[in-house]
């Protein structure tokens, strides 16, 4: 039967010149390479100097726009994923609109939902594109984590980057079924505490440092990723054999290892960006479907999961046919 598809039209990615290595940040505080290798897979991150989360983001998107061959005008919604927002307001999604030169009049909003962000935001666009809403949907993650990082603390510091990913999602009409075949998101709100910034607007007027229990979040991360891939999978009617590629967010090599070993994945099949990127939030899978692609991995016609888990704690999942 015919029925409106949320396609992936074109990708891109963009990451600041500015790398900072374990050995870099060895002098900064008491850690070293082998400890960070081998605890979180990270060897090296982006850092910005003095661009902003929408310059990365505008970057990204102008990147997915022409791998999509549409221009800006094209575009009816643009969904900005993001914890560190150039402003609190008005929206980053506004001024990297702004920034690519979308039109009056299309709506662009932010979304805060941490790490899992990227997932939130495609749920929501893929649902106006099938309501017939939307025709192109420009969706990002992008983030400048470096800013609300405790550089003193050797326990958070190692693990975050910055960059930015972005998809233009199309609307088509088809009895295929491609595009996004199915998402789903979650949270829990007994955990609001664990992973978290240290301010707020609303107290300090300074979002302050991520503050985190690593080993807490640790613990919940395996079983939330394993839990957003595999609903993804089951309402897209697919099994664990139909995958070709599983991206899971990329907080920490362990975690993935963990969570394809849980699903019963194998480990070629999972994409991982993160020695060379760290943990880079709401940018991290587009990030990584973005490179993937570019460099051929990822190819048309191939199946993929995506998986994140957050602050919140927030996670959901999404599979997709490219
Ligand atoms: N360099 C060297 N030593 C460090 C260190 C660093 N960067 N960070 C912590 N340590 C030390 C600790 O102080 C501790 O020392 P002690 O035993 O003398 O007290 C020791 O290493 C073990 O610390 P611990 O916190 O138990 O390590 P861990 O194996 O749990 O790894 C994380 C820490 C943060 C890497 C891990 O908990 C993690 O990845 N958690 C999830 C984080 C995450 O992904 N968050 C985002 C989710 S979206």
């Amino acid at each position: 039967m015919m029925s409106i598809r949320s396609v992936v039209a074109g990708c891109g990615h963009y990451l600041p010149a500015k790398t900072l290595t374990n050995n870099d940040l060895s002098k900064i505080v008491d850690t070293n390479d082998e400890w960070i290798s081998t605890r979180t897979g990270i060897r090296a991150r982006h850092i910005v100097e003095t661009e902003t989360t929408s310059d990365l983001a505008a970057n990204a998107a102008k990147m997915a726009l022409a791998n999509a061959k549409i221009s800006a005008e094209d575009l009816d919604l643009v969904v900005l994923a993001t914890i560190t927002p150039d402003y609190s307001t008005p929206a980053t999604a506004l001024v990297v609109a702004e920034k690519v030169g979308v039109k009056s009049g299309v709506p662009a909003f932010d979304i805060s939902a941490a790490c899992s962000g990227f997932v939130y935001a495609l749920t929501l666009a893929d649902n106006m594109i099938k309501l017939g809403q939307v025709k192109n949907a420009l969706v990002i993650g992008a983030e400048t984590l470096s800013k609300v990082t405790d550089w003193t603390d050797r326990g958070t510091c190692v693990l975050f980057g910055d960059g930015a990913g972005a998809v233009v999602l199309q609307a088509k009409e088809t009895n295929d079924t491609i595009g996004i075949l199915s998402t789903k998101i979650f949270a829990d709100c007994k955990h609001t505490t664990e992973l978290r910034t240290s301010g707020g607007t609303s107290t300090t007027q300074s979002p302050g440092f991520i503050i985190m229990e690593g080993k807490e979040v640790f613990k919940y991360a395996v079983n939330a990723l394993a839990e957003g891939a595999n609903k993804a999978i089951e309402l897209a009617n697919l099994t664990i054999n139909d995958i070709d590629w599983l991206i899971p967010h990329q907080a920490n090599i362990r975690i993935i290892d963990g969570t394809a070993q849980r699903m019963g994945v194998d480990k070629s099949k999972v994409i991982v960006n993160i020695e060379n990127v760290g943990n880079t939030s709401a940018a991290s899978i587009p990030l990584a479907l973005s490179q993937n692609i570019e460099q051929g991995k990822i190819q048309k016609g191939q199946t993929i999961v995506i998986t994140a888990m957050g602050a919140g704690f927030t996670w959901g999942g999404a599979a997709i046919k490219i």
